[in-house]
């Protein structure tokens, strides 16, 4: 296989990101669950459901995930061979910046037991923007590999 052929690295990397969108789907299933109980009141919360501990996580696992897509194996690659999507490549970049700022502060809260209920909105809100956001990305992959489908079909094949 050539060197200047992307596609066997970028579909190494596209298995992982969607590997990552499954197990960041877990975590966000689990900090779902808490909000339900500080809303209800419930601060006795088992330690891998404590605020702190799902957003710690949280944090570390899209750090990973955001370097991954933002790599020249993935995001990099789509630009280049589809420079029309750079445009929303530049907004979902955006977004990781603004969600890893929007957790940090959140992290801030979580450490004060007192302040918790003041994360319920928030970490919702944080919620539906990631779920948004990874319907963007799965938006402008159907665009990437779409316009291969488009080519194919003006090939003749
Ligand atoms: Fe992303
Ligand atoms: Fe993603």
């Amino acid at each position: 296989m050539s060197i200047a052929t992307p596609f066997p690295d970028f579909f190494g990397r596209l298995t992982t990101v969607r590997s990552q969108h499954e197990h960041l789907g877990v975590t966000l299933r689990c900090l779902d669950s808490t909000c339900d109980a500080l809303e209800i009141g419930r601060t006795s919360l088992p330690v891998e459901f404590r605020p702190k501990v799902l957003l710690t996580a949280l944090r570390h696992d899209l750090g990973e995930h955001f370097d991954a897509e933002e790599s020249d194996g993935h995001f990099g690659t789509i630009a280049k061979e589809e420079p029309r999507l750079l445009p929303g490549i530049v907004d979902l970049k955006g977004d990781h910046a603004a969600m890893l700022d929007a957790i940090d502060g959140l992290l801030l809260v979580a450490s004060d037991e007192s302040r918790w209920l003041e994360l319920v909105v928030p970490v919702r809100r944080l919620i539906r923007a990631l779920k948004a956001h990874e319907r963007a990305e799965a938006l402008l992959l159907q665009e990437y590999f779409g316009r291969g489908e488009v080519s194919l079909r003006a090939a003749g094949s």
